[in-house]
């Protein structure tokens, strides 16, 4: 090659790099305001797109028909606050101290409200959405989600902790900690039942749950120990040493990806992994993949994997060079609104880069291993697994074309965003018209929190440092280390000739919800029909009872019955067959 013609193609290069990092400059300079400003208009009582919202309630998008999504969810309203609640305890935005507290009390609300899912204390604080003025929202739904009472409690501890350094502990025990630990005691007993993913399709395992849950009983563990609750310390630690064990079973090691549910019949390649890797970054666990960091070697070939799979699927992403950033959605097989890229999806891959530049940057150091290889290949097709410090060529080099490809993420989302700056939920796969619910309040904050971390930005750590998988994994309470106890069920149930009452429920000993192997129950005493069946000690337990004549089941209406089963001793349920 002539040196003319390497200087040409340095020139191109470098063009195309000051181009992405100038547009993303840009493009943050004007739509950080304006995202800003949407997010808090979506801030009821007086948000100006928020009107009918209690105090505190975050609707998810004022949008009313096609779709209607006029409600307020548990999962976004908390990633919400969490964005806001970092950026005040870091002192970037004072001003909304009383939103904040206004969140708090509207959350602590909705914990009573008794839902479709249950009350309180039976399984309600599983409930997705409720109404804006906090009534129940009582239409057919996927529920429960367990994602949210773990996000809820990660959002209010962050404002706990500052409260805490900032001498206001007594409010912290008085008015959040009751909050707090409803929801990290729901945590704690029910994370090993099945759960409607953070897309209320799925009902199985999911990782983006598993993750947070882990993460709220950690940071749940270290504020009790701080302000003196030490009563829950060790169950929160057993459960969250369960849980990261279970976490690692989402791990594909053939393909080099988290498969996102146990359930779904899905590739399991889905922006629930990239959406865990960031909202459960923590600063000081460097490259830690046990956690799946945002730099660990499983998160980036993670990534990879998960990005491809948007670039022959999209029209908007044909001709896009097969190293560079393209419009990235939930999941490739979605079908909602024909399947398109969303907002928050591209935004995260943006932040999950930026996110672990932060660290190799802190850390002083990268490494590429095999597991990770595919990633750095995109960059360097010459990398080989290694070790390279900060002062190295290679380094410089990676970091670069990382900072260059989390920046095209950005520009996309630049390119499909209106000129009045609006962020719907999606946008069209054909053309980059925007789509879905207009004005997300969760878009608003992915873009929030890709563009604090591309400056730096890093909210505080919550204990994923130096974590350790236990070497055999545990379902949960004591239960599973063995001890039992008899619970006696009755149920008062009129039947017809030949109609025989029977029990299943969500635990082998009650058959893991099968009709065909569910329990007999016995009619001495009938109309009561009863059984005592050994159940798993301290235990969060779901159930129903059947009719089955001749073959044909009926079940009980819905929801499911539940009980927790105490420690020891023996336990007598009473129902009325629904
Ligand atoms: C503690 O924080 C609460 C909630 O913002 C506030 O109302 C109260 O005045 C604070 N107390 C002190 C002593 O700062
Ligand atoms: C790189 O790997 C070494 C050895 O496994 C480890 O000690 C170090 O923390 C890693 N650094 C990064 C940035 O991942
Ligand atoms: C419960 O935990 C066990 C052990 O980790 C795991 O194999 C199982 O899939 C979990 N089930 C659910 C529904 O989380
Ligand atoms: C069910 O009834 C029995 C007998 O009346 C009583 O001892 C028991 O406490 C009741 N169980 C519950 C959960 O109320």
């Amino acid at each position: 090659m002539r040196l003319s013609a390497v200087f040409v193609g340095l020139a191109a290069v470098l063009s195309s790099v000051l181009a992405q990092s100038s547009t993303a400059d840009s493009y943050i300079a004007t739509e950080s305001p304006i995202a800003k400003a949407g997010l808090i208009a979506n801030i009821g009582p007086s948000g100006a797109k928020a009107s009918g919202a209690k105090a505190g309630v975050v609707i998810a998008s004022p949008s009313t028909t096609s779709p209607d999504y006029l409600y307020t969810w548990v999962r976004d309203s908390s990633l919400v606050f969490k964005a806001i609640i970092d950026q005040y305890t870091a002192g970037a935005d004072t001003t909304t101290r009383s939103l904040i507290d206004a969140f708090v009390t509207a959350e602590g609300t909705l914990q009573q409200v008794t839902n479709p899912s249950g009350s309180v204390s039976s399984g309600g604080l599983g409930e997705p959405k409720f109404n804006i003025d906090e009534s129940a929202f009582t239409g057919a739904w996927g529920r429960p989600q367990r994602d949210g009472p773990a996000l809820r409690s990660t959002a209010i501890i962050n404002y706990a902790n500052w409260l805490i350094a900032n001498g206001n502990s007594s409010w912290v025990t008085k008015n959040l900690w009751p909050i707090i630990k409803l929801d990290l005691d729901y945590v704690s007993s029910n994370w090993n039942q099945t759960t409607f993913d953070l897309w209320e399709e799925v009902s199985s395992s999911s990782f983006f749950t598993t993750a947070v849950q882990h993460r709220s009983l950690r940071e749940g563990a270290a504020l009790a120990t701080a302000i003196g609750q030490t009563s829950v310390v060790s169950g929160y630690t057993t459960q969250a040493n369960n849980l990261l064990c279970f976490l690692q079973s989402y791990w594909n090691p053939t393909s080099g990806y988290i498969t996102a549910n146990t359930g779904g019949g899905r590739s399991g390649k889905d922006a629930n992994t990239v959406l865990t890797s960031i909202h459960t970054f923590d600063p000081a666990a460097g490259c830690d993949a046990t956690t799946f960091q945002p730099c660990s070697d499983k998160a980036l070939s993670n990534l990879k994997v998960y990005v491809d799979s948007f670039r022959s699927i999209y029209t908007i992403n044909s001709g896009i060079a097969s190293n560079a950033a393209v419009a990235t959605g939930r999941y490739p097989e979605d079908s909602y609104y024909n399947g398109n890229p969303w907002y928050l999806a591209t935004f995260a891959v943006a932040e999950q880069l930026y996110d672990a530049l932060i660290t190799w940057n802190q850390i002083g150091s990268l490494n590429v291993t095999a597991t990770s290889l595919p990633f750095f290949q995109q960059f360097s097709s010459s990398v080989t697994a290694g070790t390279y410090p900060s002062t190295s060529t290679t380094f410089t080099t990676l970091t670069a074309a990382i900072k260059t490809f989390a920046d095209g993420f950005l520009a996309i989302n630049a390119k499909y965003t209106p000129s009045n700056g609006g962020l719907s939920e999606q946008y069209s796969k054909a053309d980059g018209t925007p789509t879905s619910a207009v004005d997300l309040t969760w878009s608003y904050a992915a873009a929030l929190t890709a563009f604090e971390a591309r400056a730096g930005f890093t909210a505080p750590s919550w204990g994923a440092a130096g974590l350790t998988v236990p070497s055999t994994c545990s379902s949960g309470g004591s239960g599973s280390s063995g001890s039992t106890v008899a619970v006696t069920f009755n149920v008062a149930a009129t039947t017809v000739y030949g109609e025989n009452i029977y029990i299943t429920g969500s635990v082998d000993a009650l058959q893991n919800w099968s009709p065909s192997n569910a329990l007999l129950l016995s009619s001495a005493n009938y109309p009561t029909w009863s059984i005592t069946v050994n159940l798993p000690a301290s235990t969060a337990i779901q159930y129903k009872y059947i009719r089955i004549n001749n073959g044909a089941v009926t079940w009980e209406s819905d929801p499911n019955m539940q009980i927790t089963t105490p420690a020891s001793g023996t336990y007598t349920e009473n129902d009325t067959w629904r």
